[in-house]
């Protein structure tokens, strides 16, 4: 391995800085573990070196979306080979919850399973590959007796029951009944969208260690370390200080370890108390598949009135999400997407109506976006139908509606819009990808071609950066600075691939004026940082490098009252850059100072701590000012169909993406070309599909398919665009992880614009749901076939009587 590029994470201890050290923020600097990822050498939890008797864990699943456990007979299971104990739900001994909000999220069914796959008991064995055949027991009749009750499988049929795990979201502004009643044109319909599996390569997976006096360290693969500590704490009926929770990185997360991850760390650690052993629980894919929540799935009603232009004058959407069995994060989910229905456009007159469906299905969690994705999606789906309704280019319709400057800029949920960057984002995009010229083009070419068709979007993007529930919005870090210079930085955030420790540490090295590789970033440790926030929502740069930010200008300011004593200077002179601490003409290097400071018995450590301004939000009337910022983006898309088979392909992408002032351009470069395609897959090749009994039959990459690197377009060209936040976030950077996922919903709708050439004279759009699998795809196109020949029958007669004439 080249150890030159892992230089990053071997602190250059006493050496003298580079001549020039190049500006630690700002570079596009490879990810801190970069060199790690691809050697191999990068330590996830199943890396983690074992203990000596280490035991292992599997989880016996139901067999049923929804039963009465009528008796359970373990015996076969706990006498099968290798298997150590058995455990169910009577062996806990504090609460029987991993539910983040509620308490409505059993670890181990009790009494009554909920879903097919929910975990019923655990098998504790000599090896992973003994706990797993042991734990498949679960599949024989003997095992597990259950009386089946009817079940609720879907959206549709839980909102028909009004089975919903929490009460509805409603907000409503203005008269959008009236206003729709009184408009010009009007548009209605339903569209519905599919789940999301995350897929995140390195699976659920916990390794609990008991210690001493009561207590237990968790290694667990999650986005919320002091969750773990919470629900592991609850679980055992302990204090929370008697749990630790560690996360070095994990080999994803994508919102599916925000709350999740909480059954596998609930059960490694119940297994460790009871044996007084160490025990790993590793899910394998199948299971993960099986036991996890999804992105929500969604059912829509909407309807819109407008004007000529296309401008929205009142709009009304109802979207039915399927939560699952439980509440989880649905809540929060649900909220989003009522924040998010306005996308990039303003809407006088609204009424949005959101539903968490109670279905027997897998409980849904977070999905990058949160919520969002769904919200919007559909607002670009409407005026997408407008523009086809009104025959022009939905380029301008979308541009009709945006968001207006000092005017027509407040959100439904009365958020003024005031850093909007929107219009000229767009037009930058259409210049840049030559929209207009390649609409043209591809208009002649699908003239000529019966069979291939061509079709090209443009859509743009708003999200909103915080956590929806204010108080969320804290975070803490622990820089401490080593007598040698070398410095360590920890703070509340997870590292799940996206980035964060490294924008972290740069922004450490930045503010000591240290190059990078003086600057190592820790493990995730709830005894380092208490009561932190789940890494999620994008904001984990902002909050975590703010804190640490905090801390480290602490030290620094010590250290500058030491070096204009020195030096005799100012304070406020000193200067810390290129290694050095300079004052008044004077300088020392970063490294002599901190041991001069050792010496003169100054706190060389500190702690930083950072909330969000500006941010509340009223969750009953569903207003307030629930972002601090938005980010925004664009994206041209460009695909080619064949309308016999369904098969497509993306040709070419156009992105440009708001990330404010970039702490690195190469990782958030990473992040929205990330971002893209996994939303691409989610609109496109994902999808999740439970049979009759409701049992998801795609439950790993044989029949769920996310996208592959040749799925990305030959031409995927994604800029940054220039701007900085308006507010004074850390180097005024924006949040870049999850606003990227909607920049592919301009993939889905140039797939509608495909289909919609076999009828190019049609005024209503291509009925295309989503994923657009070949299936959908053909679904649409035969739609379209059926317009043209429902069409081609009465427009028949003036013609003969014309020719008759
Ligand atoms: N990028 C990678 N490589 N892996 C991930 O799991 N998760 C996404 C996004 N980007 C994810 C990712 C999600 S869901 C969120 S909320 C953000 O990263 C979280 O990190 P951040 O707040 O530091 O951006
Ligand atoms: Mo991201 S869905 O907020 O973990």
């Amino acid at each position: 391995m080249n150890r030159q590029t892992d230089a990053f994470m071997t602190h250059s201890a006493g050496d003298t800085e580079p001549v020039a050290v190049p500006p630690a923020v700002g570079a596009a600097l490879p990810h801190e573990s970069a060199a790690l990822h691809v050697s191999g050498e990068a330590t996830y939890t199943d890396d983690i070196v074992e203990l000596h008797g280490t035991l292992h864990a599997a989880l016996g699943l139901s067999r049923h979306a929804h039963a009465r456990i009528v008796s359970m007979d373990l015996d076969a299971v706990r006498t099968a080979p290798g298997v150590v104990a058995v455990l169910t739900a009577a062996d806990i001994p504090g609460e029987n919850n991993c539910g983040p909000v509620l308490h409505d999220d059993p670890i181990l069914a009790d009494g009554e399973v909920l879903y097919l796959g929910q975990p019923v008991f655990a098998v504790i064995a000599e090896s992973h590959e003994l706990a797993r055949r042991a734990a498949s027991l679960a599949r024989s009749d003997d095992v597990v007796r259950y009386e089946p009750l009817e079940a609720v499988l879907t959206p549709a049929e839980a909102k028909a029951a009004k089975q919903f795990v929490l009460p509805p979201l409603h907000l409503k502004r203005g008269s959008p009944e009236a206003k729709i009643a009184a408009a010009p044109h009007r548009i209605s319909g339903t569209f519905e969208v599919g789940g999301q599996e995350q897929f995140y390569l390195e699976g659920q997976v916990a390794y609990a260690l008991p210690k001493e006096m009561d207590g237990m360290l968790v290694y667990s693969s999650t986005q919320h370390p002091s969750e773990m500590q919470h629900v592991v704490a609850h679980m055992l009926g302990w204090p929370t200080h008697s749990v630790m929770c560690e996360c070095r990185r994990m080999g994803g997360g994508f919102g599916g370890k925000e709350s999740q991850s909480a059954l596998f760390a609930c059960v490694a650690a119940l297994a460790a108390h009871k044996l007084q052993r160490a025990v790993k629980l590793r899910a394998d894919r199948d299971d993960d598949f099986m036991i996890t929540g999804k992105r929500h799935d969604a059912v829509y009603e909407y309807e819109a009135g407008f004007d000529d232009s296309g401008r929205i004058l009142g709009a009304r959407v109802e979207i039915a999400l399927r939560a699952g069995y439980s509440a989880d994060l649905s809540g929060a989910v649900a909220t989003r997407a009522v924040c998010h229905f306005d996308n990039a456009y303003y809407l006088s007159d609204v009424e949005i109506l959101a539903l968490c469906c109670r279905t027997n299905t897998q409980s849904n969690t977070a999905f990058r976006g949160f919520g969002g994705p769904q919200g919007a999606l559909v607002m670009e789906v409407m005026l997408d139908s407008i523009a086809r309704q009104l025959k022009c280019d939905p380029v301008d319709v979308r541009t009709a509606n945006y968001y207006g400057i000092g005017e027509r800029d407040v959100t439904p949920y009365g958020q003024r819009v005031e850093d909007n960057v929107i219009a000229p984002l767009t037009e930058e995009l259409l210049a840049t990808s030559d929209y207009r010229t390649r609409r043209d083009a591809l208009a002649a070419f699908n003239a000529t071609s019966p069979v291939l068709k061509r079709g090209i979007a443009m859509t743009p993007l708003k999200f909103g950066i915080s956590f929806n529930v204010p108080f969320l919005n804290q975070a803490g870090a622990l820089v401490h600075v080593y007598k040698d210079g070398s410095i360590l930085v920890n703070h509340g955030g997870t590292e799940m691939g996206q980035g964060l420790n490294t924008k972290v540490a740069q922004v450490v090295a930045s503010e000591l004026g240290v190059a990078l590789s003086r600057v190592r970033a820790t493990a995730t440790d709830t005894s380092k940082v208490a009561n932190t926030s789940a890494t999620a929502a994008s904001t984990g740069s902002d909050l975590n490098g703010k804190a640490a930010e905090a801390a480290a200008r602490t030290i620094r300011n010590r250290l500058a009252a030491l070096a204009a004593q020195q030096l005799n200077g100012a304070a406020e002179d000193v200067t810390f850059a290129d290694g050095m601490v300079s004052v008044n003409g004077a300088s020392i290097p970063f490294a002599q100072l901190v041991n001069a400071a050792y010496l003169a018995r100054i706190q060389l450590w500190s702690d930083g701590f950072y909330t969000t301004p500006k941010v509340h939000w009223d969750a009953k009337t569903l207003t307030g000012h629930p972002f601090y910022y938005f980010a925004y983006g664009a994206a041209v898309s460009e695909v080619v169909v064949d309308t016999l088979t369904g098969e497509w392909k993306l040709v070419r992408a156009d992105v440009l993406h708001d990330v404010g002032q970039s702490i690195n351009p190469a990782i958030d470069i990473g992040q929205v070309e990330g971002g893209f395609i996994q939303g691409m897959g989610w609109l496109t090749t994902e999808e999740l599909w439970w049979n009759r009994d409701g049992r998801l039959m795609t439950h790993a990459p044989s029949t769920y398919k996310i996208p592959a690197v040749n799925d990305t377009p030959a031409a995927f060209n994604v800029k940054l665009y220039r701007n900085e936040n308006a507010e004074p976030t850390v180097f005024r950077s924006k949040a870049v992880g999850e606003p990227p996922l909607l920049l592919p919903f301009s993939v889905l709708l140039a797939l509608r614009d495909a289909i919609a050439a076999v009828a190019p004279d049609a005024d209503t759009a291509p009925p295309l749901r989503a994923p657009a699998t070949p299936e959908a795809i053909l679904d649409a196109v035969d739609a379209m076939h059926l317009y043209l020949q429902t069409r081609s029958q009465p427009a028949a007669t003036p013609a003969t009587a014309d020719s008759t004439a």
